[in-house]
């Protein structure tokens, strides 16, 4: 994980590459935030005998937040690829970096036993929180949130705002800048991933 990250961070990595990384980022992070989901268990034969056999106890949804947590659902649907895909178009203000929504395709029929919002980038954390919230309108049993690297004060509001969640960051950097991003940090992940630098 540190390999890739420092790749994502390097400034020379390309679109192509860092898009890759992206993805397999989530396909490693979705391993560990599905660790601890409920499983049932029901008798299966092998060719020899019958043993126990396990499934997912219920449904999970994958909430990308536009446009940079794209990446990370695809990495995350490598792993399991039968998910919901409930996409939310959160636009953070350059000025005021207060989150502003513009595109959501979550259904209200909910049946899952959990739903990760993914998104590479908690800086401020009001993306992340305002996701949070939409979300627990849907009552799903249980929230998570993953990302690549947050900043310290982002993780501390989504925590302080969202206690009863699970939250999963790969990597935890220094601080803010003056602008809002995450130092060291990678630069936008969202153009990086999509080549609109
Ligand atoms: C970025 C990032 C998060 C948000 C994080 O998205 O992907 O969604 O900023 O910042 P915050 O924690 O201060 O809210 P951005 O709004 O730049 O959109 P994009 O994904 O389309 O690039
Ligand atoms: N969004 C990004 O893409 N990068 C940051 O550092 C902060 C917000």
């Amino acid at each position: 994980m540190a390999h890739k990250i420092s790749m994502l961070r390097d400034k020379n990595t390309a679109t192509a590459q860092f898009y890759q990384l992206v993805k397999e980022i989530g396909a490693l992070l979705a391993y560990e935030a599905t660790s601890s989901l409920a499983l049932e268990t029901s008798i299966i034969e092998t060719p020899l005998q019958a043993t126990t056999g396990y499934t997912l106890a219920g449904g999970i949804g994958i909430t990308p937040i536009l446009r940079a947590g794209l990446g990370l659902a695809e990495g995350f649907r490598e792993v399991i690829p039968d998910v919901q895909v409930w996409h939310l178009g959160l636009r953070r203000d350059e000025r005021t970096l207060q989150a502003l929504e513009y595109y959501n395709q979550l259904p209200h029929q909910v049946n899952l036993q959990v739903c990760y919002a993914v998104d590479p980038m908690l800086a401020t954390g009001g993306s992340a929180i305002d996701a949070i919230n939409i979300l627990k309108r849907r009552n799903i049993p249980r929230l998570s949130y993953i990302g690549i690297i947050a900043a310290p004060y982002g993780l501390l509001r989504l925590s302080r705002a969202h206690p009863d969640i699970d939250i999963y960051v790969a990597a935890l950097d220094e601080t803010l800048n003056d602008y809002g991003y995450i130092v060291p940090g990678l630069g936008d992940a969202g153009d990086r991933q999509f080549g609109t630098l």
